[in-house]
């Protein structure tokens, strides 16, 4: 046995990287939008304003999914175009686009996931402190509700957030992405907090108002270690090194344990604890209680993990080899990963896991046969996916895998040059080009994996 019979193979995308139409219908800025806007921080000053231009295309876009087989497609909601203001003001056009959606998908039978935040904050609310705000969890509990309403009965799966590393690493931490931060160490502990209060109450808030049987998690990227060589020791290091919170505060907040640790089992790791110590926000057992709500899957995102070694009593990475293979992104290509991830996070955490994203970037170009040939793609999928098979068949439960990303999108401070979709799109023309991979990955669906 591999995959289990109903494993759902799904496709992902988040709200800014593809719908365009940034200010049409009544949506109002979000950080990202603004971030564009400050000369030198995405390449060739590009813009999500248009991007794949998903916003009047999304019927086309569902259609080509349904073409493809893909069973399930991750995507998420822009939090200002349904509250262009972040609260108070509920913007019906933005809820009957995703409703237009939602409808399309259940009529084709692909299952919508949705994603509440993926990285587009409402400016309105950057404005007055964003995840440093008290108010912050409140914010984002109203924003939950909204949602939870309107798709009651039509929307059963959801993550809350996603990567809480990414969007306070590099937006909070190094200035990389929006809203451009650079806070010390005690600011970042309060945005994590409210992070985590937040995902807390929308979990709780879905539940209440969403309608019965939904299954809720929060996508994760926490960094994950494998074994240099499949040995006890070393395996053992990659666990230790998998579940350890680092002293610098730029690498714990990239850390598993962080987020997982609270959300999951209710408490900080206590490594966190010490390393804090002083730079901690007053936290409470009611709070704790609160982010520990009861969440039915782990979700990781995974692009790659590090080799870790056993050195004495504890452990040391193990540096790539020279000319090592890396995607156009230069991310190491890493086939072991799902299955370290799959086995270490099932066993800490205890829940069936999704992979909420995975994929690779790579120089895509039209042939002259107008055709989208890559085979990098497709080598990398199925090596990753036999890695995947291989917890599957270790026992792990694995019920979902969303390869990353459904079409060339905006990749964020790389803007159009790096193309990580199964969909080719020529964003001068908007016209779609299913790659090989596309084509590939169908065959995989229809054969449940069993074909790698
Ligand atoms: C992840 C993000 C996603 C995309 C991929 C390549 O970190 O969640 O939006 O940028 O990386």
């Amino acid at each position: 046995m591999g995959f289990c019979k109903d494993f759902l193979w799904g496709a992902a995308t988040s709200a800014y990287q593809i719908e365009g139409a940034c200010r049409e219908e009544g949506k109002a800025d979000s950080i990202w939008d603004v971030f564009c806007r400050v000369p030198g921080k995405i390449d060739g000053r590009q813009t999500g304003n248009v991007a794949c231009d998903h916003y009047h295309r999304f019927r086309e876009d569902v259609a080509l999914m349904k073409k493809l087989g893909i069973r399930a497609y991750r995507f998420s909601i822009s939090w200002p175009r349904i509250l262009p203001e972040g609260t108070g003001f509920v913007n019906e056009a933005g809820l009957r686009f995703y409703e237009k959606l939602v409808d399309e998908l259940l009529k084709n039978g692909i299952r919508p996931f949705a994603t509440l935040f993926h990285w587009d904050f409402p400016a309105a609310l950057q404005r007055q402190g964003g995840w440093l705000n008290p108010d912050s969890p409140l914010w984002f509990e109203e924003y939950a509700r909204v949602v939870a309403k309107r798709f009651r009965g039509k929307i059963r799966d959801y993550f809350t957030m996603n990567e809480p590393q990414c969007f306070i690493g590099l937006g909070y931490g190094r200035g990389e992405h929006a809203p451009g931060l650079a806070l010390p160490r005690n600011n970042l502990a309060i945005a994590v907090h409210h992070v985590l209060l937040a995902h807390g109450r929308a979990v709780r808030a879905l539940r209440q108002f969403g309608g019965d049987g939904l299954q809720i998690g929060m996508a994760q990227c926490g960094k994950i270690w494998m074994p240099a060589e499949e040995t006890p020791r070393d395996i053992e290091a990659a666990r230790a090194a998998t579940f350890s919170v680092p002293e610098s505060v730029h690498d714990a907040l990239f850390s598993v344990p962080l987020w997982s640790d609270p959300v999951m089992k209710g408490t900080y790791p206590p490594e966190y604890l010490r390393r804090f110590e002083g730079c901690l926000p007053k936290i409470t057992e009611e709070d704790m209680r609160l982010i520990h709500q009861p969440v039915d899957f782990y979700a990781q995102n995974l692009y790659h993990a590090l080799p870790v070694e056993a050195c004495g009593s504890g452990w040391k990475t193990r540096p790539f080899p020279d000319g090592c293979v890396r995607t156009s992104i230069g991310w190491p290509v890493t086939p072991d990963a799902p299955y370290w991830a799959a086995r270490f996070l099932y066993e800490a955490y205890g829940k069936p896991i999704v992979f909420s994203e995975n994929g690779m970037s790579a120089h895509d170009t039209v042939s002259p046969d107008g055709k989208v040939h890559d085979p990098d793609r497709i080598d990398y999928l199925r090596r990753y996916l036999l890695s995947l098979r291989r917890a599957a068949r270790g026992g792990v439960p694995l019920t979902a895998y969303f390869l990353w990303s459904l079409m060339d999108n905006f990749e964020w401070t790389y803007a159009y040059r790096e193309r990580f979709g199964l969909i080719y799109v020529d964003y001068a023309t908007q016209k779609r080009i299913p790659k090989d991979s596309a084509y590939w990955y169908r065959s995989v669906i229809l054969n449940n994996g069993e074909n790698l």
